[in-house]
C-alpha cells in the first residue's frame, strides 16, 4: 500500500466556510500535507477528472457542481494513505457515513458531499498528477 493519496475539499465545503474545520480534522488525524492549492476547476477539467463516471446518471450534475466554485486540492501522506483517508471521510452518502467522519460532520448530501478521496493507489497517483507536479510537493523539508 502506498503512503500518498489525493484529497479534495469540494465547492460546497469551501463556499460554506467549513473547509477550515476540515483542514483541522486532517491535521488532527496526523496526515502530512505534501501539497495544497485552491483552484476552481473548469468544466473541461471536471469532465476529465471524473471521466470514469461519464456513463452514470449523475455525471452532468457532478461536473456542474465541481466546476461551480473553488475546491481545495490536497496531497496527503500517511501509512496506507488511500484506505486511511477513505476511513477518515466516511461513506459517499453522509446519511450512511460513520459518526465522526468528515462526511458525517460536514457533508450536505450524496452529491454535495464535502470531500473526495482516491479509491486506489493507482488512481491516487493519477489524481495527484492531474493537479500537481512532483516539484510542487513538500518532501521532507
Ligand atoms: P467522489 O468521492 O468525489 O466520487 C464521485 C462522486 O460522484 C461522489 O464523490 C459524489 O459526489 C458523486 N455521486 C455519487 N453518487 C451520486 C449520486 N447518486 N448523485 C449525485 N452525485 C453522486
Amino acid at each position: 500500500m502506498g503512503n500518498r493519496t489525493f484529497a479534495m475539499i469540494k465547492p460546497d465545503a469551501v463556499e460554506s466556510g467549513k473547509w477550515g474545520k476540515i483542514i483541522d480534522h486532517i491535521i488532527a488525524e496526523d496526515y502530512k500535507i505534501l501539497g495544497v492549492k485552491m483552484q476552481r476547476m473548469s468544466e473541461a477539467e471536471a469532465r476529465a477528472f471524473y471521466a470514469v463516471h461519464k456513463e452514470r446518471p449523475f455525471y452532468e450534475e457532478l461536473v456542474e457542481f465541481m466546476s461551480s466554485g473553488p475546491s481545495v486540492l490536497l496531497v496527503l501522506e500517511k501509512a496506507d494513505a488511500v484506505p486511511a483517508w477513505r476511513d477518515t471521510i466516511g461513506a459517499t452518502d453522509p446519511a450512511e457515513a460513520a459518526a465522526g467522519t468528515i462526511r458525517a460532520k460536514f457533508a450536505e448530501n450524496k452529491g454535495r458531499n464535502a470531500v473526495h478521496g482516491s479509491d486506489s493507489d493507482e488512481n491516487a497517483q493519477k489524481e495527484i498528477a492531474f493537479f500537481f507536479s512532483e516539484a510542487e510537493l513538500i518532501l521532507n523539508q
